[in-house]
C-alpha cells in the first residue's frame, strides 16, 4: 500500500531496525526495488530526487509509474514517494500535488531561522494532507544530482532540538560526517551526538550517505535511533557494473532488455543485501 513514512520509521525507531530509502531513476530501479519489499516483506522509500524525476519525465509521471507497478506486481508491503532533498517549499508543494506520500525539504544550506521557516511552512502544507516531512540540518558531503558539497558540517545538537521543537517535522537528517557518493577512506560518523540529537525526541533520526558505510556503523547508527538509511550510489554501481559486463561480453546485443534485464536483477539483489543488513525484512 502508498503510504506516507511516518508510521514506518516509529516503528522502525521502537523496534530497533531501519527502513531503506533507495533512489530511482526509471523504470527497472523502480521494479527492482519493489520486487526486493515485496519479496523481503518489508516496507520500502523510493526516492526521489528533483534531477532523477526531470529525467523521468516529472513528478506526475513517477507517481503513476509507481502506482501502476504496485497494481502489476500486486505490492501489499508499505511504500513510501519521498522527494529526496527538496529546495524548495514549491518544489515540495508540486511532488504533494502529483500524490507523492512524503517530502524532504532541504534547506541545510540556509540560516538556521530561515530553514525553520522555509520547513515549518512544508511541514503545515503536508501535514494536512496526510505527507510526511524529512528536514536536514548540517552539510552532508560529496555530490548527488545537484546537491554538491565542499567540506562537510556536523549538526549542531541544540540546532537540532531547535528545529524540531518549532517545525513538527517526522524524522530529522543530521548531517554527522557521511558523504553522498563514495567514501574516501573509513567514514567518521559522529555518534555522540547522534545520540545526543536521539535522545533529545523520539523523532527518527535519517542517514544519508548509506553508500559505503560499515555494517558496524550502520547497527550503531541504528541503535542511536537512526530509523531510515538512503542508498543511491551502490545500486547505481552494481547495475552499471552488470549493463558493462553483460555489453562487454556480447557485442552483437542491441535488445535494451538485454542489458537492462541484468541491471535490474543487480539492484534487486543489491536491495534486498541492504534490507538484511538494516533489519528490515520480515517487517512489513
Ligand atoms: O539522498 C540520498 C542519499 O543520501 C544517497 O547517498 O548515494 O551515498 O548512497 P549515496
Ligand atoms: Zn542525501
Amino acid at each position: 500500500a502508498l503510504v506516507s513514512m511516518k508510521e514506518m520509521m516509529i516503528k522502525g525507531k521502537k523496534e530497533g531496525y531501519a527502513i531503506g530509502q533507495f533512489n530511482i531513476n526509471n523504470l527497472e530501479y523502480t521494479q527492482a526495488i519493489l520486487l526486493a519489499a515485496q519479496e523481503e516483506q518489508s516496507p520500502v522509500i523510493l526516492g526521489v530526487s528533483e534531477g532523477a524525476a526531470r529525467y523521468m519525465g516529472g513528478f506526475t509521471t513517477v507517481v503513476h509509474m509507481v502506482k501502476g507497478l504496485m497494481h502489476d506486481y500486486k505490492i501489499t508491503v508499505p511504500v513510501a514517494i519521498h522527494l529526496d532533498h527538496g529546495s524548495s517549499f514549491e518544489k515540495c508543494k508540486e511532488a504533494i500535488e502529483a500524490g507523492f506520500t512524503s517530502v524532504m525539504i532541504d534547506a541545510s544550506s540556509k540560516q538556521l531561522a530561515e530553514n525553520i521557516e522555509i520547513t515549518k511552512s512544508v511541514v503545515d502544507y503536508a501535514h494536512e494532507r496526510g505527507v510526511s516531512v524529512e528536514a536536514e540540518l548540517g552539510v552532508v558531503g560529496g555530490q548527488e544530482d545537484d546537491i554538491i558539497a565542499e567540506g562537510v558540517i556536523y549538526a549542531n545538537p541544540a540546532e537540532c532540538k531547535e528545529l524540531v521543537d518549532k517545525t513538527g517535522i517526522d524524522c530529522l537528517a543530521p548531517a554527522l560526517g557521511s558523504v553522498h557518493g563514495p567514501y574516501k577512506g573509513e567514514p567518521n560518523l559522529g555518534f555522540k551526538e547522534m545520540e545526543e540529537i536521539s535522545s533529545q525526541s523520539d523523532l527518527p533520526l535519517v542517514l544519508h550517505g548509506g553508500t559505503g558505510i560499515p555494517i558496524k556503523d550502520i547497527q550503531k547508527s541504528i541503535s542511536f535511533g537512526t530509523a531510515k538509511i538512503n542508498v543511491n550510489t551502490e545500486n547505481q554501481i552494481q547495475g552499471t557494473k552488470a549493463v558493462r559486463e553483460t555489453l562487454a561480453a556480447d557485442a552483437e546485443a542491441y535488445d535494451p532488455r538485454k542489458f537492462l534485464t541484468p541491471m535490474r536483477d543487480a539492484i534487486k539483489v543489491t536491495v534486498i543485501g541492504k534490507m538484511r543488513e538494516f533489519g528490515s525484512s520480515q517487517k512489513a
